[in-house]
């Protein structure tokens, strides 16, 4: 069974059994604190959680792009773990539980997929004193005809499972796998699920049966309702159905391995495991680009950025010339396994290439750099954690990046040695990481005048506004104007987003951002078939109305929300952050123990009432002189310049702030508190939205 058909199988017998199909979401989820799509599951979160409506749609299944680092350094030596894969995965929220989720995993492996019952063994979880066995799992897998000796209790590393940020659902689960063999792996009498030998293959996540809610403290506490989330890797899932014995061997692999035999002109049994790192990590590039991840030194751009660096090294392992002909034709090959099911991979096939093709210059310089200087300080094999420390702090060489090239020449090296010489460092510069956005940013573009905000009164500035300066990577662009109406993020309110236009020049906004000298940099993609941008266009920015009212009122609630909590508990509340995006609002505060039921319900009623009373929104620009003398609290006194804007509501709140409020508090709708936890010692944090 081809990879195409095991998708389409999977489908059709979920579709066939009432779940609705849901379209594979990107590879970079909204959700800001998880770094990437990590699983099936990440975009079903609102209806895990009944943020959503579930009634209509109480089934649902996926195959999910999805892409996971922990594995990283596995990736070649054996033919399972992967960086990118598809996840097959299927959900019940609330609707049938572990006795259906059992019958349904088993008869789509049996009937559909065709494997022998004989050889299915399950795992379920064994339970503590913290959380109990799961025993109906347990009962259900008998009840289908598994005997007892091929059902496996493990613990919480195997059969527990989430949730894949710092909170959320999660639960016990149960796995199934399969039984390749006595004669494959280490040959115990003992050996079973859990053992760490190729004998018994991990097939299914078959249930992650949610009932609990992790907090960011580490909680557990039960949910009033109950999920099930399944997830199976889709290469692992061939790899069975086509009889091979490595991920790298079935049909979502092989045409590219054979690319690269070709172009290279080496062969795959010299060079496994640097071609099965090529092609895992060229791949998921690829998928990360199309989803809108660049290559930088920060956060998921960094992620990127190692594995086209980790590729590099493997080109370079195989004595090629450091030139971008393999990763083309890499690129090329993944496009034709992937093109029909996945368009943005064929669609932007010239994008992927050149963004590749920009980074493999850059690393070339820097490799061919670092290997002079690895020349003189390699001694015996062997390389000091001194050493280490220079190529990395001079030569600004990436540590990771450093460790692969080691590895793959065979060089041991010190790293406690150069552990201990970072931490000296750190500590003498107070320095905790060397490169920030801010800094990228201050470094592009801090030099350039402080730019003219118009947007607190206009949205659009119809042909006003100069470009001054221009990043273009491809599709995607950074630039500053002279003045523009676009919020930056900044206080808490993310930066606004809508469309900026020229001549023949469509930008769609994803993002705005602002130096500490107050330069404002978009961030945005161009629409299909739209011109460049060139410094001296003058062009119009045009902010979207729709989220930028629904994220003003969200923090103007911030402000309701803090008056409310101050009267609530009589004291003086000390703001210690607060985060407002279209959606949803977040506010953290000095208080040591949660609130109770009561004060929750009258910080709403008392937020509610004020809403009601509809008292109009004053801003009132002024000094901060006479802002003191108003009586307005600072919070962050030392961050304010003299003139300051004064929010004012009624005679409920008044607070200095640089957000964008406007109307009246009638606007807001219904305020409902959605959460509260804890975030460190003596810090509470309440999440709430509007309706
Ligand atoms: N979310 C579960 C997993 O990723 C199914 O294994």
């Amino acid at each position: 069974m081809t990879g195409n058909e095991i998708r389409k199988k999977f489908i059709d017998f979920f579709i066939k059994h009432n779940h609705k199909l849901f379209p594979s979401s990107s590879l970079v989820p909204d959700d800001p604190t998880l770094l990437f799509t990590t699983a099936g599951m990440v975009q079903m979160m609102p209806y895990l959680l009944r943020q959503e409506d579930v009634s209509k749609n109480p089934r649902a299944c996926s195959v999910q792009k999805s892409f996971r680092t922990t594995d990283i350094d596995d990736i070649g030596n054996d033919g399972r773990h992967l960086t990118f894969f598809e996840m097959l995965g299927s959900w019940s929220f609330g609707d049938y539980y572990k006795e259906e989720a059992i019958s349904l995993a088993l008869e789509l492996l049996v009937k559909e997929f065709g494997l022998s019952k004989g050889r299915i063994w399950a795992t379920v979880f064994a339970g503590d004193n913290k959380i109990s066995e799961d025993i109906e799992s347990y009962n259900h897998w008998i009840s289908v005809g598994l005997p007892k000796e091929r059902i496996i209790k493990l613990g919480w590393k195997d059969n527990f499972w989430g949730p894949p940020g710092l909170e959320g659902p999660c639960g016990p689960s149960t796995e199934i796998y399969y039984d390749m063999g006595k004669e494959v792996g280490c040959g115990k009498e003992t050996c079973a699920p859990g053992c760490d030998c190729d004998r018994f293959i991990e097939v299914w996540n078959a249930g992650v049966f949610m009932e609990y809610y992790k907090d960011v403290t580490g909680n557990y506490s039960k949910l009033p309702y109950t999920n099930v989330d399944t997830g199976a890797g889709l290469e692992r899932m061939a790899a069975l159905l086509q009889g091979k014995n490595s991920v790298f061997e079935t049909d979502l692999f092989s045409p590219i391995i054979k690319r690269i035999e070709h172009v290279s002109g080496k062969s795959y049994s010299d060079y496994k495991r640097q071609m099965n790192i090529i092609a895992d990590h060229i791949k998921a590039s690829a998928f990360l680009i199309v989803d809108g991840t660049f290559p930088s030194n920060l956060h998921r751009g960094y992620v990127l950025r190692r594995l086209i660096r980790r590729s590099m090294i493997q080109i370079y392992a195989m004595n090629l010339p450091m030139d971008n002909n393999v990763i083309n034709a890499t690129v090329d090959a993944i496009s034709d396994i992937y093109g029909a099911d996945y368009k943005e991979i064929s669609q932007n096939k010239g994008s992927v290439k050149s963004i590749l093709d920009n980074e493999i210059k850059g690393f070339t310089k820097v490799l061919s750099r670092s290997f002079k200087i690895l020349d003189k300080v390699v001694k015996d094999n062997k390389i000091s954690g001194e050493n280490m420390f220079l190529l990395h702090d001079t030569y600004g060489l990436n540590i990771e990046i450093l460790k692969d090239i080691l590895t793959s020449k065979n060089i041991s090296f010190d790293e406690k040695g150069f552990v201990d010489l970072m931490r000296v460092q750190k500590s003498k510069s107070k320095m905790h990481s060397s490169f920030t956005l801010g800094k990228e940013i201050e470094v592009e573009y801090g030099e350039l005048p402080k730019t003219q905000f118009l947007g607190y009164l206009d949205l659009t500035v119809p042909g006003e506004s100069k470009v001054l300066k221009v990043v273009d990577m491809q599709n995607f662009v950074s630039f500053v104007l002279d003045k523009t109406s676009f919020y930056a993020e900044s206080g808490g309110q993310v930066g606004d987003v809508g469309k900026v236009l020229g001549h023949n020049i469509i930008v769609n906004v994803k993002s705005v951002r602002k130096t500490k000298s107050g330069v404002f940099v978009h961030f945005g993609e161009y629409e299909p078939g739209s011109g460049k941008l060139k410094p001296g266009d003058i062009v119009s920015p045009i902010v979207d109305k729709v989220v930028r009212e629904k994220i003003s009122h969200n923090h103007t609630a911030v402000h309701l929300l803090s008056a409310a909590l101050k009267r609530t508990l009589s004291i003086e509340i000390i703001q210690k952050g607060s985060f407002v995006d279209k959606d949803r609002l977040r506010f953290d505060f000095s208080f040591d123990r949660p609130l109770t039921d009561d004060e929750i319900k009258s910080v709403e009623d008392i937020v509610n009432s004020e809403i009601k009373k509809g008292d109009k929104i004053e801003i009132i620009e002024t000094s901060l002189d006479e802002a003191r003398r108003m009586g307005v609290t600072l919070a962050f006194e030392d961050r304010y310049t003299n003139d300051v804007r004064i929010i004012k509501i009624g005679d409920f709140s008044m607070e200095l702030c640089g957000g964008t409020h406007f109307g009246f508090t009638s606007d807001l709708g219904n305020f409902k508190v959605d959460k509260q936890e804890s975030v460190g010692r003596g810090i509470r944090r309440i999440r709430a939205s509007l309706s």
